[in-house]
């Protein structure tokens, strides 16, 4: 019978991948090799499609960076960063030399054509084709030099190789841009030099399993996406909490802080997904249109309004599992007067016929007590008679809890009776959890991304104008808070929820934010 069933749910795998493009054989040029970014995630994520065989049937990787390197001082480099930070461990000997035997150097500066030009000769001896013709550079840089590469690769004639098949693009990294007008500055300065169609911007939220699945479990299932939408759905919670401070990137993070580094693109990136509108079809640019679309429909901020519905934060020193944490304004790098926030919480409106007059709750902070990503869709209460009647606010409301890490998984709250001669009702779940229904697969998101950039499907990319929507809410929010240094009820302990404020914002309306829980055992759902 088992063995049956097994059978059916085979049958019914929809494979959606049948109709991707396989991965040609290309050349994938890392700008800023010697980077942090280079040796933590793309050189793992690099070798981990090639030990999947998930790689081209033929690659090469080049790194150009300005320190002078040979090859095999590079592929030394690049082996103790794996043994780091490789997701498999310990790394294969086998698998890393025949991947080392793939990937060389190349020394230069950003702005120095004669460099590009080597380069250029570099890919031109390549034997096959398609590795001097299809090229993927990733520009592992900082976003001030993402112009001045773009430019000398034109220069070189490696963006637009003439005559010639294949094709070439750019990745880029966040953040790009800190505000509406840098962000345009910086997409009108690279369509100089590539069409946007080349270009791949990340969020590596979107490379997350449990991101993408949002779009699967909104549109592949009749039961839930006949509850999305202002007639069922009271508000939505969207919360990313961290355990862990700024660390050494101060110095970044001052320039930075929670709004721009964490709102404008993953914490956005989500909502849109959950809220948008069906796409046309499952192809980039009608799922990007109604991500768009979406963000497009968030009410502006107003000034008066970022007083009412923004609360920023900044942590004070607390304890961190069990061990004391200094300050943000004692972290290095990080003006002892510093406003800068280390915890934003927002509550939005859609301005659109499904969701409007709901509340979007989008939080995130650093040194929390958990390091956790959800989606709460809170259901509207039944109506004020039988239990509801009797038990007020003690009678929870339905939910559907989407845990994008860790311990990823789907969950349905509703109420049951507790067994028994009394008559009492309390909250059950129904879950689903990824590591039990398909085992502990949990591949990076750079993995990811850099398959889809290798393949060319834009999809879990950000298009100019998502990253400029984005950006035009971010300002808002910022306008309203200029000239204003944080308030004594903006701080909060290091290992505590955040600022007393941000529970007000949600009082107003007689809601609470549910914390994301720990998971309570091997591969269960945590509480929630
Ligand atoms: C990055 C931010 O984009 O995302 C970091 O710059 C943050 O500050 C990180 O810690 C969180 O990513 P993840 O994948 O660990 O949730």
């Amino acid at each position: 019978m088992l063995a049956a069933m097994e059978q059916f749910d085979e049958l019914m795998v929809c494979r959606l991948s049948q109709t991707h493009k396989a991965v040609e054989p290309c050349s994938i040029v890392i700008f800023g090799a010697s980077g942090d970014l280079t040796a933590r995630k793309l050189i793992p994520a690099l070798y981990q499609l090639f030990k999947e065989k998930q790689m081209p049937a033929d690659f090469r990787v080049i790194g150009f960076a300005r320190r002078e390197k040979s090859d095999d001082s590079w592929r030394a480099e690049l082996r103790q960063a794996l043994d780091q930070f490789s997701r498999t461990k310990p790394v294969d000997d086998g698998v890393w030399t025949q991947f080392a035997s793939h990937v060389f150097y190349c020394q230069g500066e950003f702005t120095d054509l004669p460099a590009y030009e080597k380069l250029e000769k570099q890919l031109a001896s390549f034997s096959k084709p398609e590795l001097r013709n299809n090229l993927l550079f990733y520009l592992a840089t900082s976003p001030s030099q993402f112009g001045q590469v773009a430019e000398q690769l034109h220069a070189a004639k490696l963006l637009h190789k003439e005559g010639e098949h294949g094709w070439q693009r750019v990745v880029v990294e966040k953040p790009f841009g800190h505000d509406l007008a840098s962000a345009s500055a910086l997409n009108s300065e690279l369509v100089r030099f590539a069409h946007e169609q080349q270009i791949f911007r990340i969020d590596h939220y979107l490379g997350k399993e449990t991101v993408q699945n949002i779009l699967m479990f909104r549109f592949s299932n009749s039961l839930f996406e006949r509850l999305w939408s202002r007639d069922l759905v009271d508000h939505v919670q969207i919360t990313v909490s961290e355990n862990l401070g700024v660390g050494t990137r101060g110095g970044y993070y001052e320039e930075a802080g929670a709004l721009r580094d964490m709102v404008q693109n993953h914490l956005l990136q989500v909502m849109s997904l959950i809220a948008m509108e069906p796409p046309v079809s499952l192809d980039a640019e009608p799922i990007r249109d109604e991500k768009v679309k979406l963000l497009k429909s968030i009410r502006p901020l107003t000034s008066a309004a970022v007083d009412k519905q923004v609360v920023r934060g900044q942590y004070f020193a607390g304890t961190i599992d069990g061990k004391l944490v200094p300050g943000y304004r004692q972290e290095v790098k990080v003006k002892p007067d510093s406003n800068v926030e280390t915890y934003v919480a927002l509550k939005l409106f859609v301005d659109n016929w499904r969701w409007s007059g709901i509340p979007f709750y989008l939080r995130t902070g650093k040194y929390l007590p958990l390091s956790a990503s959800e989606v709460r869709v809170q259901f509207r209460p039944t109506p004020n008679v039988l239990f509801a009647a009797q038990c007020g606010e003690k009678l929870d409301p339905n939910a559907i809890t989407l845990r994008l890490q860790p311990d990823e998984g789907i969950s349905l709250r509703f109420n049951g009776k507790v067994p028994g001669t009394s008559t009492s009702v309390r909250p059950v779940r129904m879950s689903f959890n990824y590591n039990s229904e398909f085992g502990a697969y949990t591949p990076e998101a750079y993995e990811r991304l850099l398959l889809e950039a290798m393949t060319g499907d834009a999809t879990l990319f950000i298009r100019r104008d998502e990253v400029e929507s984005a950006w035009a809410i971010v300002d808002g929010i910022r306008k309203g808070w200029e000239g204003k240094p944080l308030t004594n009820r903006e701080f909060y302990a290091a290992g505590t929820w955040g600022p007393v404020a941000a529970d007000e914002l949600l009082a107003e309306r007689g809601h609470v934010w549910r914390n994301p829980q720990p998971n309570q055992g091997s591969g269960s759902f945590p509480q929630i």
